[in-house]
């Protein structure tokens, strides 16, 4: 019989961490004011200079302690174009864009322009405003997608290596075709070289109306998304990039804005 040379006994291995059920959830109830204050919690780091890019009426901030990111908020309504940023390149540590998400909030034609009845609110607060094009120059859905890409290639340029890109949207029955538009945003972005980190779902916590109801053909939509991108640097493969927190801001690298 050999004799089998053992070494020192080899430390336990002790799992770090603790038990909690204080987590935060992928699906909500409620309104974009409690959720987006936890997605930022997550994802963004205390501090990081955060563009808006899309402010309305700031109903995102509403619950975001005061002075935790260096938030610059700006909207076509106050004269900034989310496709034409005043800001340096690389200068964004965070971007959030919740541009109008329904093809008829779009249209240049306040008459055909959609939001009516139940959405009469809604049409004046997302409506791009104005009588000309609609933005990207695509009509319909694709209205709504070119805006969201269009904005998701400035929002690349001007965020840094690793940037966070927080997306607002939700998808849309338009002209009878089933509009899957989160996935067509991650798709798209994907292509601009952006990464899927996160995805929430909000459901609203009252129950749609509808104004004039032949025959429901699909599901009435009462749940949005909020996507969390991440850029991958020039040259890396999206398909291969991992989730990696934010490096810290090199000193002196200023916000540009
Ligand atoms: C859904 S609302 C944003 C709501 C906002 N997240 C909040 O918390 O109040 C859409 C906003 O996008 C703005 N908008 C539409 N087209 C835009 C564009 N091309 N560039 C920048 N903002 C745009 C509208 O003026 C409107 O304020």
């Amino acid at each position: 019989m050999s004799e089998v040379a053992l070494g020192p006994p080899r430390p336990k291995r002790v799992q770090g961490g603790s038990a909690t059920a204080d987590v935060v959830l992928s699906a909500h109830g409620g309104g974009n004011a409690e959720l987006f204050p936890q997605i930022l919690a997550l994802h963004v780091p205390e501090g990081a200079v955060v563009a808006d890019v899309t402010y309305g009426q700031g109903v995102f901030w509403q619950r975001v302690p005061p002075g935790r990111y260096r938030l610059l908020a700006s909207d076509l309504a106050t004269g900034t174009d989310c496709r034409a940023l005043p800001h340096a390149d690389g200068a964004i540590d965070a971007l959030v864009l919740d541009p109008p998400y329904m093809e008829g909030l779009l249209r240049p034609k306040a008459g055909t322009r959609g939001g009516q009845g139940s959405h009469a609110g809604l049409r004046t607060y997302y409506a791009a405003g104005g009588g000309g094009e609609a933005p990207g120059g695509g009509r319909w859905h694709q209205a709504v997608l070119d805006l969201y890409l269009d904005a998701g290639r400035e929002a690349r340029r001007v965020l840094r290596d690793h940037g966070i890109l927080i997306v607002k949207c939700q998808d849309e029955v338009s002209a009878n075709r089933q509009e899957l538009t989160h996935v067509q945003i991650v798709t798209g972005l994907a292509e601009l070289g952006f990464y899927a980190r996160d995805l929430f779902v909000l459901v609203r916590p009252n129950r749609p109306g509808v104004a004039r109801l032949l025959r429901q053909v699909h599901a009435r939509k009462n749940h949005s998304y909020f996507l969390v991108f991440q850029k991958v640097p020039s040259g890396q493969p999206v398909s291969r990039y991992r989730t990696r927190d934010l490096p810290p801001r090199a000193p002196g690298l200023a916000d540009g804005g």
